[in-house]
């Protein structure tokens, strides 16, 4: 009974401790202007929807990584003065600027995307997705190979008849780089020859920025070369496991 509960209160402080930790890292500290203000008591009660924005921000990809407004918005984030802090915030995210804006910290996303279709239209008349309408905006998410398909749904369907087939193959596509995904966890973790690793993991970064350019034949072409070279690897470092 004693060892009981003296476990029980150990893994009580553990748990203490481990949700201090996680309290820490979901809710950074933030000394900039922007953020004190959007998230202030007050802000809540008078702008209660963009408030939420900034909720949504905080447990996305960006917050987690702790960018700063200014990254995005641009803007000045040592004042307390709104007209001055807000000079310029929504021109960078206007839908015909997010490319630039994304892509000064995702290059080769952003350079693969400029070469589609897509970015000409979004260019010329907003007709097609900018990166925030596939990835959200503040809130911020990677694409799983299950929401895809009714990312794409919105635009490629009977209905509009643009190219209706494409939800399809982008679901396909994506579930074949999940498997890739799983296969080089595996790879990376169990496999001696580290030359080939390294190779293989490029050829997976190239293959899912390139994903940007949506020339999904030759995209889903190189897919399942990967898949392939993929599978021959993880049969080559189970058998380096069993050596061990
Ligand atoms: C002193 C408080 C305060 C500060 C500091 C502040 N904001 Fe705001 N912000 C507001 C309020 C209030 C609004 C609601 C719209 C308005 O009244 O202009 C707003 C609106 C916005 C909007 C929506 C604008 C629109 O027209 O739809 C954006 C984007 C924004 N802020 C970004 C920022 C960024 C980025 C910073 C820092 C560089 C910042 N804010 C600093 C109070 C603030
Ligand atoms: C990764 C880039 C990025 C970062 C970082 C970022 N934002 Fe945004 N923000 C956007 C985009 C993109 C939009 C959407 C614009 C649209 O819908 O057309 C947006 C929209 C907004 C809006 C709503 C504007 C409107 O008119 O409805 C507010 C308010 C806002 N951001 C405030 C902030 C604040 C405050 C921070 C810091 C806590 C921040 N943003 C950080 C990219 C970012
Ligand atoms: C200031 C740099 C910066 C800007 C600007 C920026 N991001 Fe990011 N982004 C990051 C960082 C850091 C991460 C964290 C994961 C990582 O290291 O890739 C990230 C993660 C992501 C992820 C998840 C990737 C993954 O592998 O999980 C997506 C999707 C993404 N960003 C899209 C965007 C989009 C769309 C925009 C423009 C609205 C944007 N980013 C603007 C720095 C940035
Ligand atoms: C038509 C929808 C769509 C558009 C537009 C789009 N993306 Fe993506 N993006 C995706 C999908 C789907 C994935 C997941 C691919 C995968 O599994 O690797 C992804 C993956 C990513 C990733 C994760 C890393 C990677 O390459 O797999 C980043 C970062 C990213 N996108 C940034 C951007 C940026 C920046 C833009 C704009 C220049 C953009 N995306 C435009 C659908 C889109
Ligand atoms: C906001 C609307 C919208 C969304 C969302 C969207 N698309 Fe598109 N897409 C378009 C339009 C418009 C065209 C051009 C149709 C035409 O040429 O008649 C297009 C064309 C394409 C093409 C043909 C490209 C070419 O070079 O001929 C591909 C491939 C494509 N989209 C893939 C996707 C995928 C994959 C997704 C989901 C991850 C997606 N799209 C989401 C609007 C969209």
């Amino acid at each position: 009974m004693v060892g009981a509960t003296k476990g029980s209160i150990m893994s009580y402080t553990r748990l203490l401790l481990v949700s201090l930790f996680v309290t820490l890292v979901a809710t950074p500290v933030r000394a900039d202007k922007c953020h004190q203000c959007h998230k202030s008591r007050e802000f809540k009660v008078t702008h209660k929807k963009l408030y939420d924005y900034n909720v949504n921000f905080e447990v996305s990809v960006h917050g987690i990584a702790e960018l700063e407004c200014t990254d995005c918005h641009g803007g000045d984030d040592n004042t307390d003065n709104l007209e001055i802090a807000h000079k310029g915030v929504l021109a960078p995210v206007r839908y015909d600027k997010i490319p630039e804006t994304c892509g000064k910290c995702h290059e080769d996303q952003h350079d693969a995307f400029v070469t589609s279709h897509h970015y000409q239209l979004l260019e010329k008349d907003g007709s097609a997705p900018s990166c925030v309408t596939c990835h959200g905006s503040m809130d911020m998410d990677f694409i799983f190979a299950t929401k895809v398909k009714s990312t794409c749904l919105f635009c490629h369907n009977h209905e509009s008849g643009i190219f209706p087939q494409i939800p399809g193959q982008a679901e396909f596509i994506l579930s074949k780089l999940n498997i890739i995904k799983g296969y080089k966890g595996y790879v990376e973790t169990h496999a001696d020859d580290k030359d080939m690793v390294r190779d293989l993991g490029d050829a997976y970064n190239k293959l899912t920025s390139r994903w940007h350019s949506f020339d999904l034949d030759g995209v889903e072409a190189e897919t399942r070369t990967l898949l392939g070279e993929y599978r021959k690897a993880k049969a080559q470092a189970m058998k380096d496991r069993k050596k061990k």
